[in-house]
């Protein structure tokens, strides 16, 4: 077929090769301005200079009023006199425009980490026309984080702390969101629980929380029926309490402060506020959270059992609607029917899911999600009589919960910890939607929002394994990063796709071609696999066998030849080892 054939016939086609090019450009540029940690932290030892610059530009991409700055991108974007920049920011679009104000920002915060402020601001100013006014401010809160990231006290602190001595607190936060976490070397504070969710956290949670309704509601046509949340205590800390105040927003009701300040209370939000149902929300909270935030457990089950008793019409009201199906079911009472929040057993933690899938110690689909109920089907309320239930085991209520659940949930909040750096995002994330998949007989849509950059987003969990794969686990700079460390680098590798294991094993959520460009990536790539080898062939032992299981439990089918290789690495590796003892 010639051109003009192309051209004539077929212009919806042409249309749609267009639509896809932009697709895969914008996709092409979420990896590439995706944040990443390029090595570990080494303790004591500061970051190097490029590491530092891409940390300051994320510093620099959120507008920072309590420091008297503004965004650098907003900042460049008025210099250049780009009204729209708001909207082109709204719609995550990438195009010439967004392009050229990154790219001065990228140059502007290069200039300032080699030459210093005042350099800075004069080459912005003579670039984009921002005054020195506008841009000091923001490159003197950079100077003052630059340098707490060049000295610290973690040798001093630790050795006060082994000492016995007091170490002093600082706020418990993810550096971009918060950067007065410096100097690094200090104990983390919490948060007073009574201060959750601060106003700020609810208005951010209003718009993340209507992006993953809409999100559910485009691709499926209605709205979920219950949506099962993971809140975790670290991450409410972080957001003072974004998750908490997205599950409130869900709900329909807010905050209110008691006369102490304290947000005991809640208030119904009408429905012709609200514009849409109240959505039916099953939390399962970490020990951390249930440690940390008791009064805020006491909230969230307030607002649920507020939600069911609204007189309102079952199609609008979610709650009221399971609560009265399951009490017509199987006759169970109100306290029953309305149990929403769930935890460990006092004095527990963790779900076990991590590390029975770590030791690849389950048969059968419904083990991990039945182990995952079994560790967190702890009640956590108060009953019609004002009596407070704090771990009260009820299997039968979570179960019966989750039932009704089409969607499952949770926050990232950190650049530095993704949902495959650690086992802990598919032991919870995972586990809940395996328990899910089998009461509810439908594996729910998984989400997860992402407010590392000034728009939060809804990726689905596929998008977000993808994300992560690509800008982590198959990027050489992460990998060339981890592999300055040695023999822990690899072990880092290794754990990548162990966690990415996870994600099959848990939610089936990992495209095949992943493994196969792990396998060629790492193993079958004979320089790659010979430097492994020398520094950690433990690792490459793990990794080898797991991407095996990954294909004996059928995440996986590669070419045989694949296969046979791998195969033939273990045999190797064994013979190896056998020969060592
Ligand atoms: C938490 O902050 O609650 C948490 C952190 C890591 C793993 C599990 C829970
Ligand atoms: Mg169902």
């Amino acid at each position: 077929m010639n051109m003009s054939t192309i051209h004539q016939g077929t212009d919806v086609t042409l249309k749609e090769r267009d639509r896809r090019v932009l697709q895969l450009l914008e996709q092409l540029t979420e990896i590439e301005q995706r944040l990443i940690p390029t090595g570990l932290h080494v303790f004591v030892h500061p970051s190097e200079l490029k590491e530092k610059a891409d940390l300051l530009r994320m510093v620099a991409s959120f507008d920072r009023p309590e420091h008297g700055a503004r965004s650098l991108r907003g900042l460049v974007a008025e210099g250049l006199n780009v009204d729209s920049y708001d909207r082109l920011l709204q719609d995550g679009s990438t195009n010439e425009t967004t392009e050229l104000i990154d790219s001065i920002v990228a140059e502007a915060v290069l200039r300032f980490c080699k030459d210093g402020a005042e350099p800075a601001a004069g080459w912005l100013k003579s670039k984009a026309d921002v005054d020195s006014e506008e841009s000091l401010p923001v490159f003197l809160l950079l100077a003052g984080i630059a340098q707490q990231l060049e000295s610290n006290d973690e040798v001093d602190s630790l050795m006060r702390a082994l000492r016995g001595e007091y170490i002093e607190p600082g706020p418990g936060a993810d550096i971009v969101q918060n950067p007065s976490v410096l100097p690094t070397g200090r104990n983390t504070h919490a948060i007073n629980p009574y201060a959750v969710p601060s106003q700020a956290a609810f208005a951010r949670a209003k718009d993340t929380a209507d992006a993953l309704l809409n999100r559910y509601f485009d691709e499926h046509g209605s709205y979920p029926c219950a949506l099962a949340f993971v809140l975790w205590g670290l991450d409410n800390i972080k957001t003072q309490g974004e998750g908490v105040a997205q599950a409130l927003w869900l709900l329909g009701v807010r905050p209110l402060r008691d006369a102490l300040n304290r947000a005991t209370e809640i208030e119904v939000i009408p429905l012709e506020e609200l514009q849409r149902p109240r959505m039916d929300v099953v939390m399962t909270v970490s020990g951390i959270f249930r440690d940390l935030f008791a009064p805020t457990m006491a909230l969230l089950d307030k607002a649920v059992r507020r939600v069911a008793t609204l007189d309102e019409p079952h199609d609008l009201n979610y709650v009221r609607r399971n609560v009265s199906e399951s009490m017509a079911a199987d006759a169970s009472k109100f306290d029953d029917a309305v149990t929403r929040v769930f935890s460990n057993a006092p004095g527990n933690y963790g779900t076990n899911v991590n590390f029975m899938v770590m030791d690849s110690q389950w048969e059968t689909d419904g083990t991990l999600g039945d182990l995952f109920v079994t560790r967190k089907c702890f009640a956590y309320a108060r009953d019609s009589t004002g009596r407070t239930i704090e771990g009260r085991e009820a299997r039968q209520l979570m179960d019966e919960a989750l039932s009704h659940v089409e969607v499952t949930y949770q926050n990232i909040d950190s650049f530095e910890v993704g949902i495959t750096d650690v086992d802990h995002y598919f032991e919870y994330l995972g586990g809940i939607s395996k328990a899910v998949e089998t009461r509810s007989r439908v594996r729910p849509a998984i989400y997860l929002s992402d407010s590392l950059s000034p728009q939060t987003k809804i990726r689905s969990l596929e998008e977000t394994v993808r994300l992560e794969t690509r800008a982590k686990t198959l990027n050489p700079k992460w990998y060339e990063g981890m592999l300055k460390h040695g023999f822990r680098g690899v072990a880092e590798i290794e754990n990548h796709v162990a966690n990415t294991f996870g994600w099959s094993a848990t939610a089936d959520a990992v495209d095949p071609w992943i493994y196969t460009e792990i396998s060629r990536t790492f193993l079958l790539d004979t320089v790659m696999f010979k430097r492994l080898l020398e520094l950690n062939p433990h690792s490459v032992s793990s990794l080898t066998r797991r991407l095996i299981e990954a294909h004996d439990r059928g995440y996986w089918n590669p070419d045989e030849e694949i296969l046979e290789r791998l195969r033939d690495i273990l045999k190797d590796l064994e013979v190896r080892r056998e020969g060592v003892r």
